[in-house]
């Protein structure tokens, strides 16, 4: 993918958005807040105009992507949107059988385990997602001064699926791989990593405002494990981005120990699950950095009240950071069986009690 000038973006209508200048530790008015899968299953319209659409497929379809970004920005007042999109979308774009199945995850007809399958996964052009350069355009023109996140899965969390070939509790063959035939999972995480750069790219020459670079099941690993078998790739992906005038953010869950780790791999902004306090993070990620969360999800169940206290401990913990660079989020994304208006009722509270 050859590299564009700086994103479009940096010259856009959303360039001093309360988001952005979190994001570059700037001053804000208030704390910005957006909701992992912000777009989804939890809202009644998602499921709506969804009907009848494969998840794979309604990513394919520009207005239909447009449409249920916008959702969650319309209805919550959120400060960002994040692109409609899945992680397995690139996979896909590059010819690995993949479906995502209702209620189970991304499924792998014939999952990647050897030297051979690695053949399999070629360099992504934009030629292979022309309708996320078209939804991406869509979107910046209605989006106006609200930035609209793009996103990738990591080399990692990729990696994982694929040779698993589809969710799993343990990763033991991918661990297997991964300890026990270091050239080849080395030649695999790379191979995704110039993907997932490759999916980035076109993303950010599309027009959005940062992305986000998911490694969700990371947590799994030990430091040293992910120092040696994990960061080169991640690095490379943030490397490829890195001049291009866009936010990184970084996020996995259960990544307390792989804080610092993955804040050197390249990312500006670290997001942190709600197992570790953000105070705690800040240090973990060293200075100059912003942090993203980190409230836990299943708070949401609990009283208004409760939701309330909760959030003003995150926001308080993000004190630490000084006057700027805390993006509220979930420690981990909206779930299914979540209640919109307290998501709704959540963003309004964060932006009164953190206005200055
Ligand atoms: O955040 C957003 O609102 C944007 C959209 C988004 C989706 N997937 C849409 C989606 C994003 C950012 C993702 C990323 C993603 N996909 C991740 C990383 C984020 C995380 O949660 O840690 C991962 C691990 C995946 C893989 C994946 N795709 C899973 C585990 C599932 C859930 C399967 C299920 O049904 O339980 C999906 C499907 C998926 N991706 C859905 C949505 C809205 C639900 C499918 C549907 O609505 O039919």
């Amino acid at each position: 993918v050859p590299t564009p000038a700086v994103s479009p973006a940096v010259h856009g209508p959303a360039h001093d958005s309360v988001f952005l200048r979190a994001c570059r530790h700037e001053p804000v008015s208030h704390t910005p807040v957006w909701f992992m899968r912000q777009a989804g299953r939890s809202l009644p319209e998602y499921l709506k105009v969804r009907e009848g659409i494969g998840m794979l497929d309604s990513c394919m379809r520009p207005e239909l992507v447009k449409e249920i970004t916008m959702q969650p920005v319309r209805r919550h007042k959120v400060d960002a949107a994040i692109f409609f999109s899945d992680i397995v979308v690139p996979l896909k774009a590059v010819g690995i059988d993949v479906d995502i199945k209702p209620g189970v995850g991304p499924v792998i007809a014939d999952p990647i385990r050897t030297a051979a399958d690695l053949q399999r996964l070629r360099p992504l052009e934009p030629d292979d997602v022309p309708y996320v350069t078209e939804a991406i355009g869509l979107l910046v023109a209605e989006l106006g001064a609200t930035p609209l996140i793009g996103f990738a899965g990591a080399p990692y969390t990729l990696a994982s699926y694929l040779v698993e070939g589809g969710p799993s509790k343990n990763h033991e063959r991918t661990k297997a791989m991964m300890y026990g035939a270091p050239e080849l999972w080395a030649e695999l995480v790379d191979r995704l990593a110039v993907i997932t750069a490759g999916f980035l790219k076109v993303q950010i020459a599309a027009g959005v405002s940062a992305v986000q670079l998911f490694d969700s099941w990371v947590g799994s690993l030990a430091p040293d494990d992910y120092r040696r078998s994990v960061m080169p790739a991640s690095t490379k992906v943030f490397e490829a981005v890195a001049d291009l005038g866009v936010p990184r953010i970084h996020f996995g869950v259960g990544t307390g120990e792989l804080l610092g780790l993955m804040s050197e791999a390249g990312a500006d902004v670290v997001g942190v699950d709600w197992r570790v306090p953000l105070n705690v993070a800040s240090l973990r990620v060293g200075p100059g950095k912003a942090l993203q969360g980190n409230l836990d999800p299943a708070v949401l169940y609990a009283p208004t009240k409760v939701v309330e206290t909760k959030a003003r401990e995150v926001l308080h913990a993000a004190n630490a950071l000084g006057t700027s660079g805390h993006i509220f989020n979930l420690g981990h994304g909206v779930l299914p069986s979540m209640d919109p208006d307290a998501l709704s009722r959540l963003v309004a509270f964060v932006h009164e009690a953190s206005a200055r």
